[in-house]
């Protein structure tokens, strides 16, 4: 079954081919030119959202400095038509850079726009709270950065419920611009803290959600049979932890599901959250161009309500 390959970033109406191509693999587990391959492969598939953050990948290693992610989509993008993509980026997490006063907003926008090479960021996300700033003086920020034009659209991750509802008011009693998404840790292996807390603010605000960690890591590819502790890639300690039965029955339960779909197990994980309501996009990167047709496939494949039931019962341990 085909479904429209659009959907909408909530309240923006920036539309969105419906996967965001995760970006902290740029200058991390795919150096520059790989990154430039992936974007290509990508773009060339018809997706156009790319996810990055100030922060992408200062937690590679000693070497690693920040920005390099940001720094890279640059050199890609330039000579190219600006907007034919959507880029959503972050501010709070950068040590260089950290949490949301409204001065660490301004600046992080500003070193973000030169390393994108761009007079504008999509979807900024203030990447997660800081307790040691009213909310207030934050909303304030980036609505100057929407007045200024520097950004499009605002949106929040690693949010409680709470601090959003309380942006969400402080925008409405001062006519500022709200945000219209949210980038919370949520997949097939991690649902109760969305389901339970964001789920029904979200319905309740029309909020978009578009997920982070959509595939567990690569968990959720089928790769992981049991947990190592190393792995050709950085990430098989993060991802193996799953491989236990109870999360070996939801690799099963995909993989029957891919087979009907006649799609990867990957892609079966990817439409199951496009399933839920008020998802846009999940967030998923590639390291290799070969794992992108993988997450590019959502936008053509549609699960049954059945399939999804049945995903549901088989992932209700997950936490
Ligand atoms: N807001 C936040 O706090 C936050 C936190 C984390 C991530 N994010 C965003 O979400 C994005 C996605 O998260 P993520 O990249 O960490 O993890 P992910 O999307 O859950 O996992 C992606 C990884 O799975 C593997 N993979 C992908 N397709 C595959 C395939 N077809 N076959 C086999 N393996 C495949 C690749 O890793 P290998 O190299 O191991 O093969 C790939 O890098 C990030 O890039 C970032 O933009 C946001």
């Amino acid at each position: 079954m085909t479904k429209s390959a659009t959907r909408v970033i909530g309240k923006s109406g920036i539309e969105i081919f419906p996967l965001a191509f995760g970006g902290n693999v740029f200058g991390w587990t795919a150096d520059e030119q790989r990154s430039h391959e992936l974007l290509d492969r990508f773009t060339e598939g018809g997706g156009n959202l790319i996810d990055t953050a100030d922060s992408y990948s200062e937690w590679a290693d000693d070497e690693h400095v920040g920005g390099e992610s940001e720094t890279i989509i640059g050199s890609w993008l330039r000579g190219r038509d600006r907007s034919s993509v959507v880029i959503a980026s972050k501010v709070a997490k950068y040590s260089k850079r950290p949490g949301l006063s409204p001065a660490n907003v301004a600046a992080a926008a500003d070193d973000s726009l030169q390393r994108l090479g761009t007079d504008y960021i999509d979807l900024y996300y203030a990447h997660e709270e800081d307790p040691n700033v009213p909310i207030e003086q934050t909303a304030q920020a980036f609505d100057d950065l929407v007045k200024a034009g520097k950004i499009r659209a605002i949106g929040v991750s690693n949010f409680s419920a709470e601090a959003t509802e309380a942006w969400l008011k402080a925008s409405r009693d001062n006519g500022w611009a709200e945000p219209v998404a949210i980038q919370p840790h949520y997949n097939l292996v991690h649902r109760n803290d969305y389901e339970e807390h964001l789920a029904p603010l979200a319905a309740r605000e029309n909020l978009a959600v578009l997920p982070y960690w959509s595939l567990a890591s690569g968990f959720l590819t089928g790769k992981y049979r049991e947990p190592v502790e190393q792995g050709d890639s950085p990430r098989a300690g993060a991802a193996s932890k799953y491989a236990v039965p109870a999360g070996l029955a939801i690799i099963d339960q995909l993989d029957e599901i891919a087979k009907a779909h006649q799609t990867s197990i990957a892609t079966a994980a990817l439409a199951w959250l496009l399933a839920k309501p008020q998802v846009v996009a999940p967030n998923a990167s590639a390291s290799r161009v070969d794992q992108v047709a993988g997450l590019l496939a959502v936008g053509d494949v549609e699960l049954t309500a059945d399939e999804v039931a049945e995903l549901d019962k088989v992932s209700t341990w997950a936490h």
